[in-house]
């Protein structure tokens, strides 16, 4: 018995459908995605980064950031990333538009670090703000801010050097052993200044039609409210 039309409908149908699951759905859901024009503001959001962001996010790319941090926010509900006694990484769940600017999207798949999308939205328990000053720190030495801390040493991004005239307003503020030896002074070369500046800009607060999955606390129940009133 022939069977060659049998073999070739079967592979025909496995590639069609791999087609349409793979490419077609992904193309029909996301090929159409534009910037969000916002007559209000004036402005096209996701917004086009600045030139430093985008050549920190190449310095980003090249340490290997993404081994350890992923850049995406789950919804409330999935995940502990949004919501109440949770790590709160965003006001909200990333969505694809976010992305639309970027190239190459960092996702990543690991969070052995926290998740960085919002750095800079996010408020950290144990100090004030993600400063420029804290990170340069931060990258230094991560043992400088948290002594626990599990994250590499980026030292090589900085550079030691004897203090000609004034001592640069961007030197390392470093106390007793860790500074360096005295008329020296160490500074962020500029991979770190770029690299900081990514991750300054690192923030997804625009709220899109898609964005509706806000974290809302939940009302309080009736006795509650009652209490709080007393
Ligand atoms: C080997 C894993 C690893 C790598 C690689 C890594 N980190 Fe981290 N990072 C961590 C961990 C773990 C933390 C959590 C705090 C700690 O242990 O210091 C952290 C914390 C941070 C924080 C503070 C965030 C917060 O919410 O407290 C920033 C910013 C950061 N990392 C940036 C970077 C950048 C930029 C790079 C690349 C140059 C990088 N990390 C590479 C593991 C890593």
């Amino acid at each position: 018995m022939n069977r060659a039309p049998l073999i070739f409908l079967g592979v025909f149908f496995a590639f069609a459908f791999s087609f349409v699951g793979l490419v077609l759905t992904n193309q029909i859901t996301y090929g159409g995605l534009s910037t969000h024009v916002d007559e209000g503001e004036g402005k096209a959001f996701p917004m086009q980064p600045s030139g430093l962001a985008a050549q920190g996010k190449r310095v980003y790319q090249d340490l290997g950031c993404v081994t350890c941090h992923t850049q995406q926010v789950r919804r409330a509900g999935f995940g502990s990333d949004m919501g109440e006694k949770s790590r709160a990484w965003g006001e909200r769940q990333s969505v694809a538009r976010d992305y639309l600017r970027e190239e190459r999207v960092l996702l990543g798949s690991m969070r052995i670090g926290p998740d960085l999308r919002n750095l800079t939205t996010r408020k950290n328990p144990d100090w004030d703000d993600f400063s420029a000053d804290w990170l340069y720190r931060y990258l230094y030495d991560p043992k400088l801010v948290m002594t626990d801390s599990r994250m590499p040493r980026y030292a090589f991004l900085f550079e030691t050097r004897p203090i000609v005239g004034e001592p640069s307003p961007k030197a390392l503020k470093l106390s007793g052993s860790h500074g360096p030896e005295a008329g020296h002074e160490i500074v962020p070369t500029d991979r770190a200044e770029a690299l900081v500046g990514y991750l300054l800009s690192l923030k997804d607060t625009y709220a899109y039609p898609e964005t509706n999955n806000v974290y809302t606390p939940p009302a309080p129940e009736a006795g509650e409210q009652k209490e709080a009133g007393q």
